[in-house]
């Protein structure tokens, strides 16, 4: 008998639903969220408010277009952190008394291990390559910036992460020091393939291990712009390419000289990418170069995999449910997650 999930998303800005049948993706519907682009970045209250009006209607959605009825699903999985509180209580909420009122299992999933599991999603056009276990995931989002050894599907360790800002962040705050709008890592991909990368050099940080920081390099840009703005107030103006090239290959840099340091020191040639981040297009290139330099055998999502989306946590759903990892029903969302 098929195994039908019906994955839910709602940790940050993006309401998702979609629909996993024995691994592979039927339907994966995303309603994004433009209130925010007024106050340049997520205001939790308006994103909890637009999950909560957007939950319904996205379901739906899914399930329709993968040509399902509810009565089919065997599960629901649902993210349950790391996330905005309030907007993990709307997926939360929906996924529990879907399960309840269907009488099927509840599944809950971290949305840091399903953003490294869309490299298994299947789907029935293409088969893609799937990496073997262990593999090496460089996970880079607007709110988390890991190294971690996938060991198994649900097995995975931490072996490097930031200690303060995101790579997603650093995109995105220094793309508000220069006036772009939020989220600011597309746009800043987009200006840079215009721009000289090698216009303005800033300092990496010194930091040990296989961690990353991103916030000194963050301070810096801020102070460099406020300083070339004393001498020209159109600095930026005439520089916004080369600005964006400039920092987005800094923060890749820094990325990358950590992930060679990863395999070098585990051994492990088989590295993925994943997270919002890895949708940079530097940040593909780049990796494909270093694959060629160091013999690596690479795994990089479809664009449509990078950022938030709920055929990841299907996906994962679809694992823990073999394994009959389910969650009981006074289950409560986590801000942060520690696995
Ligand atoms: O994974 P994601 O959708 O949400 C989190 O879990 O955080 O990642 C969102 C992050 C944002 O910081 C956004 O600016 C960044 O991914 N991002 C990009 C690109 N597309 C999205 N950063 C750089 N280049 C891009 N093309
Ligand atoms: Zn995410």
């Amino acid at each position: 008998m098929s195994t039908i999930i019906l994955g839910i998303e709602s940790s940050c800005d993006d309401t998702s639903a979609a629909v996993i049948k024995d691994g592979y993706i039927l339907s994966n519907y995303i309603a994004n969220q433009d209130v925010h682009k007024a106050y340049g970045g997520v205001v939790p209250e308006l994103a909890s408010r637009a999950h909560q009006q957007n939950i319904i209607p996205v379901v739906d959605q899914a399930l329709k277009t993968a040509g399902v009825r509810k009565e089919e699903v065997s599960a629901v999985a649902f993210t349950r952190g790391p996330g905005l509180l309030g907007s993990l209580l709307v997926g939360t909420s929906f996924a529990k008394s879907f399960a309840l009122a269907m009488d099927i299992p509840l599944v809950e999933v971290n949305h840091l291990q399903a953003h490294i599991l869309v490299h298994f999603i299947k789907q029935f056009e293409k088969e893609n390559k799937q990496p073997e276990f262990p593999f090496l995931c460089l996970l880079v989002s607007g709110g988390h910036t890991q190294i971690v050894v996938v060991k198994d599907y649900l097995d995975m360790q931490i072996i490097g992460q930031t200690i303060d800002d995101a790579a997603g962040e650093a995109f995105d705050k220094c793309a508000k020091v220069i006036g772009l709008p939020y989220p600011g890592g597309p746009v800043i991909d987009k200006n840079a393939k215009l721009g000289n990368k090698e216009a303005f050099t800033f300092n990496k940080p010194k930091i040990k291990d296989l961690d990353y920081s991103f916030s000194g390099l963050k301070t810096s840009f801020l102070y460099f712009i406020r300083d070339e703005m004393k001498k020209d107030a159109d600095f930026v103006k005439n520089n916004m390419n080369d600005l964006c090239a400039s920092i987005q290959y800094t923060i890749i840099d820094i990325l990358m000289e950590k992930l060679v340091l990863a395999s070098k020191q585990t051994g492990i040639k088989q590295i993925a990418v994943a997270g919002g981040v890895s949708a940079n297009s530097g940040l593909r290139n780049t990796f494909i170069q270093e694959a060629k330099k160091n013999g690596w055998e690479t795994f990089i999502p479809e664009f449509k995999f990078t950022t938030d989306n709920a055929a990841m946590i299907g996906i994962t759903g679809y694992y823990k449910y073999q394994n009959k990892e389910f969650a009981a029903q006074d289950i409560a969302p986590v801000a942060r997650f520690v696995y």
